[in-house]
């Protein structure tokens, strides 16, 4: 019996390395685009035709028409920003009822679970971990303390269980000490969205895929946030919620690892960041300026500023590993088109002592060691072919295979569809 294939494809780095742009790109090569964890928190961006879209809970296969999209059982869906997201879409003229099915077992984030993200974070104080204010943290640990609500539960009782787990939020607030707010608004916008949850088709993914999969067809699991946002493995507790690295497609979508075929990574040419956590590499003086003015590096959900800094190889090592990339697509290389030198840190040194494995504690006393190459001072945003490239280019590229033991198949040199290379 034949059966079709998943490839994987995640970011390497602290997210926004520029995922919803390639998913888009390779959509054309498969049948189904799934995403398999996170939710809200992530913000992918496309551009092609002049257009502009930043998708947060919907997969980036949504605009190549006739492919099936699907938010998996990891993922955490909040109704009411779905509904906004969907409505938008469609008046952008890209309907999504037919297209998209959502797992019965992904959970729902509350209105309460947005706000006690907003009252851990507020309890941490200087220690706050940064993050996107969209209920993620907590409504996974309801989920792993086995206390969620999921998009299946609408179907029955919906009403009574909602009540039920909004008290019990309701008291942890209060426990919190977070007592000073409204959600009536709130509330009945995220119910208007359960209602319209209602169109879609509402499914076992897990047996969709399968079936697809023994079809003999092909299916892209699309990853958020980043390696080191993993909740095992990232910069913790500096990290989201969930397993952002390849093994969380398997669990996020119920696929047998041994269905796994190609494992995308995509990273920058250089390095951000956005939130709280330690950063090796991050620069504060004006090269780190060029780099957000240049890289536009503002967070497409929040609009913070993206810390920024040169690319870490150390952790690329490390997210290389953990994943089993077999194949690296590189963003935003035309970002360093203007730079006389180029830095990459092929090394920590701590406490005088070089490595280049990935330490358990990158907070404290590391320092990058770092190469310095020359840049090529040539605008590559009109490129188009592999040959086209400047050499101190092909160089950089030839540096990070050598250095990262795993080649790089992409390139991108700019944000819309068009500029995308595949080299040979
Ligand atoms: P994602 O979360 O991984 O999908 O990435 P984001 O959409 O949050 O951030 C990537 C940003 O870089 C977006 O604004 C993209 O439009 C933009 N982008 C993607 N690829 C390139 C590229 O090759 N060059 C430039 N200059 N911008 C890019
Ligand atoms: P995409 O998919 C970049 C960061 C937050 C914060 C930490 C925890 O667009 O790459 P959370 O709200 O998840 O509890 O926040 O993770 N973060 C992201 N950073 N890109 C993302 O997604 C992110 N999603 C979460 O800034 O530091
Ligand atoms: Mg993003």
């Amino acid at each position: 019996m034949e059966t079709g294939k998943v490839d994987v494809l995640l970011g390497l780095q602290w997210g926004d390395e520029g995922k919803g742009k390639v998913v888009d790109v390779l959509t054309p090569n498969y049948d189904v685009i799934a995403r398999f964890q996170g939710g809200p928190n992530a913000g992918h961006t496309l551009e092609f035709e002049g257009e502009k879209y930043v998708l947060r809970s919907i997969p980036s296969g949504i605009f190549q028409g006739g492919k099936t999209n699907i938010i998996g059982n990891g993922v955490v869906l909040a109704p009411d920003l779905f509904m906004a997201e969907a409505k938008e879409l469609e008046k952008s003229g890209h309907p999504l009822t037919k297209r998209l099915k959502i797992s019965k077992k992904a959970h729902l984030i509350m209105p309460t679970h947005r706000l006690l993200d907003a009252a851990y974070e507020a309890r941490k104080g200087k220690n706050k971990v940064g993050t996107t204010g969209k209920g993620i943290g907590p409504t996974y640990t309801d989920k792993i303390s086995r206390t969620g609500l999921r998009v299946g539960d609408i179907f029955d009782n919906f009403e009574q269980k909602y009540q039920q787990h909004k008290a019990r939020h309701e008291e942890m607030l209060k426990d919190l000490g977070y007592t000073d707010y409204d959600i009536t608004d709130v509330e009945k916008t995220w119910m208007e969205g359960i209602e319209y949850l209602r169109q879609f088709e509402i499914v076992d993914s897990e047996h969709v895929i399968n079936k697809v999969l023994r079809d003999g067809k092909t299916v892209l699991c699309e990853g958020a946030q980043g390696t080191m946002l993993d909740v095992d493995f990232g910069s913790y507790p500096f990290v989201t919620s969930s397993n952002t690295i390849c093994a969380g497609a398997c669990s996020g979508l119920g696929i047998g690892p041994n269905k796994v075929g190609e494992v995308y990574g995509i990273m920058k040419a250089y390095c951000t960041r956005v939130g709280a956590g330690p950063f090796p590499t991050e620069l504060f003086d004006e090269t780190g300026s060029r780099l957000r003015d240049l890289g536009h590096e503002y967070g497409a959900v929040t609009g913070r500023e993206r810390r920024c800094g040169w690319i870490d190889l150390v952790a690329l090592r490390y997210a290389i590993m953990i994943n089993g990339v077999t194949q690296l697509i590189m963003m935003k290389s035309d970002v360093l088109d203007g730079f006389d030198t180029i830095k990459a840190c092929v090394a920590y040194r701590k406490d005088g002592v070089e490595t280049r494995d990935f330490p358990f504690d990158i907070e404290h006393g590391i320092e990058p060691v770092y190469t310095e190459l020359p840049g090529w001072k040539k605008d590559m945003t009109k490129i188009t072919r592999e040959d086209q490239f400047p050499k101190e280019f092909k160089d950089y590229i030839e540096f990070l295979e050598t250095e990262l033991e795993t080649p790089i198949k992409i390139v991108s040199v700019g944000p819309d569809r068009e500029q995308t290379i595949v080299r040979n």
